[in-house]
């Protein structure tokens, strides 16, 4: 999903850039809790723009999610309209893109600032559905393909048949107003509680005291851990050379031990107790040095709870 806003150049040249700044993290804060309630992710900003992708996390039904989403963004910003109108005297609105299909997602970026991203063609056929909105004086359109994944639940306004950029055949872009039934990925896997959403991971009694346990959550492998009632959930893979953690041992001292080079982390904060004093014997000297040199980086841990006979794993 592309979501633009309308003549932002126009619309940011009217106001200080304190009011810009203000106005754009306020819209992208609101844009990234409804995608994420929708169980998407942001994947990257342009901007004023963001792409949103849904169906990373293997669960189906991520057109109805995303389409869902859209129409939420959609009343949000008719809130926002009115509120800036008032306050600024600008006419805030955004334009919405929808396509479903197959695309490339991995880590990209330098050294130390990788992140996960979505690229590929389908995610160029997202922003010409986006930008087509424009010509047919639409907010929300979404082609074909997506189309096809929600029809029986989709309520069409309208559509209209384009030639999207780099294409020579017309599609047909549908304008969606509502949507009927429910996604088919239950709700009641998800709750909101102090200010945050959760997602039911398994059974408590599955994680018994002293168990370690991977799963999969939010595109990366999760590591579960409880002892002595704590309850403890972070990336499988080892802050120091992102190798995985699986096979790390929990302490008596409610730490955790990667399986590597002795580094040791607190499981209740995820603070350094340990870090690297050893390397393999096999390894060269030069090697070991370049282990020893990476500076100390916590645990990261991540929300967890045990609530409902359900362990849950939150998203900020
Ligand atoms: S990979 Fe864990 S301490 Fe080096």
């Amino acid at each position: 999903m592309f979501v633009d806003i309308v003549a932002f150049t126009p619309l940011s040249e009217q106001l200080p850039s304190y009011d810009v700044m203000y106005i754009l993290n306020r819209y992208f804060d609101d844009m990234g809790t409804i995608v994420k309630k929708n169980g998407g992710d942001i994947n990257n900003f342009v901007g004023d723009a963001f792409l949103a992708a849904f169906g990373i996390d293997d669960k189906i039904d991520s057109v109805y999610r995303c389409t869902q989403a859209a129409l939420e963004i959609l009343k949000d910003v008719d809130i926002k309209k009115d509120v800036f109108l008032e306050n600024y005297n600008i006419n805030f609105d955004v334009r919405v893109g929808i396509h479903y299909g197959e695309a490339i997602v991995g880590m990209l970026g330098n050294a130390g600032n990788q992140r996960l991203s979505i690229i590929g063609q389908s995610v160029n056929i997202a922003s010409r559905v986006e930008t087509a909105n424009k010509e047919a004086e639409t907010r929300l359109l979404i082609s074909e393909d997506a189309f096809k994944e929600i029809e029986d639940r989709a309520e069409v306004e309208d559509f209209v048949r384009v030639k999207l950029k780099r294409s020579s055949q017309r599609s047909t872009l549908y304008e969606i107003s509502k949507l009927k039934g429910h996604s088919l990925v239950s709700e009641e896997d998800k709750i909101f509680v102090s200010g945050m959403f959760w997602n039911k991971i398994m059974l408590s009694k599955d994680l018994k005291n002293g168990d370690k346990k991977k799963v999969n959550f939010n595109n990366e492998e999760v590591l579960l851990v409880r002892n002595n009632n704590i309850l403890s959930a972070f990336s499988n893979l080892c802050p120091h050379m992102n190798l995985p953690l699986e096979m790390g041992q929990i302490t008596p001292d409610n730490e955790f031990l990667c399986p590597f080079h002795d580094s040791k982390f607190c499981l209740k904060t995820g603070a350094v107790k340990k870090w690297v004093l050893t390397s393999a014997e096999w390894m060269p000297d030069e090697a070991k040095e370049l282990t020893k040199a990476i500076k100390e980086i916590p645990l990261d841990l991540l929300p967890i709870m045990d609530k409902d006979d359900h362990i849950w794993l939150g998203l900020n």
